[in-house]
């Protein structure tokens, strides 16, 4: 609801981080009042006080998803709330707690603060984690993870968002909270902040720098960030949307991905060489973002999104600026 103000003040959490950072941006240009958590507000976050609408508009507050009493103070006379905070790694010793617990908190300060509606930043690792789906399945909102091959195969992030989405699910439904989930793939796009990305390093910085020799034989679904921040706010200001939003571009094989990156730059000395050369080619599966594209959403294709990830890590200084030949 708006109010004399403008747009209504909404919280996101986590909002110093890559998705964080960049739906604090789509709020702000779209008019919203919008206070973002940090654990520690004073480090790291000078780029969300540098975007346009933040002097006017931006307040951050600090809050940490295990500490109950921090998102109440974080929530309070917020219409609604992003509950994007997770750590995103497989070996933070705090991930179980902080996806889980974190999102049970958020929830219940959520409706303890009276706010009308949350969006939560799930992930494909809560859908696609599933060796007993066929190939040819159709992939969709309908889709989970299998939370006992998540364990067997050390996948304990994925494990974790699926146990965290089903929490905000079941918590959401007792509190009479609305809840809406947007759940996107592999990440890629300018970076806002400055620090480097783990995902960004695995998949982009670690090839470029020839750190790693051979690509995997997988699949990998793909979205750019500011899709995702769009899509966050497109749920948002959608009074029918509920339930969850797949939120993925395209999904390749790595070789796929491989070749678009030698082609955008060649002059980097990038592995063209498969680690599982002699296995059968993983085929990437179907999958379905109709719910999404029914409100109005448009993916930016794989390739722009890669050339200008690799162009914002050239300006960030996180891998050599060599001459430029790119094919777009
Ligand atoms: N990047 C991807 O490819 C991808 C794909 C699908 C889904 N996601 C989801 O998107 C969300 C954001 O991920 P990201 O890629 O933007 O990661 P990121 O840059 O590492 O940001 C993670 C954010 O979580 C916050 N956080 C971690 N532990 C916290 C805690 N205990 N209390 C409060 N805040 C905490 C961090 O805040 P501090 O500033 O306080 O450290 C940081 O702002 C996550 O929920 C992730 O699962 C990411």
């Amino acid at each position: 609801m708006a109010t004399a103000a403008g747009k209504p003040l909404v919280c996101v959490t986590g909002a110093g981080g890559f998705i964080g950072s960049s739906l604090v941006k789509e709020l702000l240009q779209r008019g919203y009042r919008v206070r973002g958590t940090a654990r520690n507000p004073d480090r790291k976050n000078a780029h969300l006080h540098a975007l346009d609408g933040a002097k006017e508009r931006l307040s951050l507050c600090r809050a940490d998803v295990l500490d109950y009493k921090s998102l109440v103070a974080a929530f309070r006379l917020c219409e609604g709330v992003f509950h994007v905070a997770c750590p995103v790694s497989n070996n933070d010793p705090e991930l179980m707690a902080a996806a889980i617990e974190g999102t049970k908190n958020a929830i219940n300060a959520a409706a303890d603060m009276g706010v009308q509606r949350v969006v939560y930043t799930s992930s494909y690792g809560a859908v696609h984690m599933n060796p007993k789906r066929s190939p040819d399945e159709v992939v969709d909102e309908s889709c989970w993870s299998d939370l006992e091959f998540c364990l067997k195969t050390k996948n304990f992030y994925c494990f974790a968002k699926t146990v965290a989405e089903k929490t905000a699910m079941e918590e959401a439904s007792k509190r009479g909270i609305h809840l809406v989930v947007v759940v996107p793939a592999f990440t890629l796009g300018e970076t806002l902040q400055p620090g480097l990305h783990l995902a960004m390093y695995m998949l982009i910085v670690s090839y470029v720098k020839g750190t790693r020799k051979t690509y995997p034989n997988a699949v990998s679904g793909f979205v750019d960030v500011q899709d995702v921040a769009r899509a966050h706010v497109l749920v948002y200001e959608t009074p029918t949307a509920h339930g969850r939003y797949l939120c993925i571009g395209e999904v390749v094989h790595q070789s796929e991905f491989i070749q678009m990156m030698i082609e955008l730059f060649p002059q980097y000395q990038i592995t063209a060489k498969c680690k599982d050369e002699n296995a059968p080619k993983v085929k990437p599966y179907k999958f379905s973002t109709k719910r999404l594209q029914d409100l109005g959403m448009k993916f930016t294709p794989l390739k722009k999104s890669l050339h200008k990830t690799v162009i914002c890590l050239q300006e960030q200084g996180h891998i050599p600026k060599l001459p430029h030949k790119s094919a777009l």
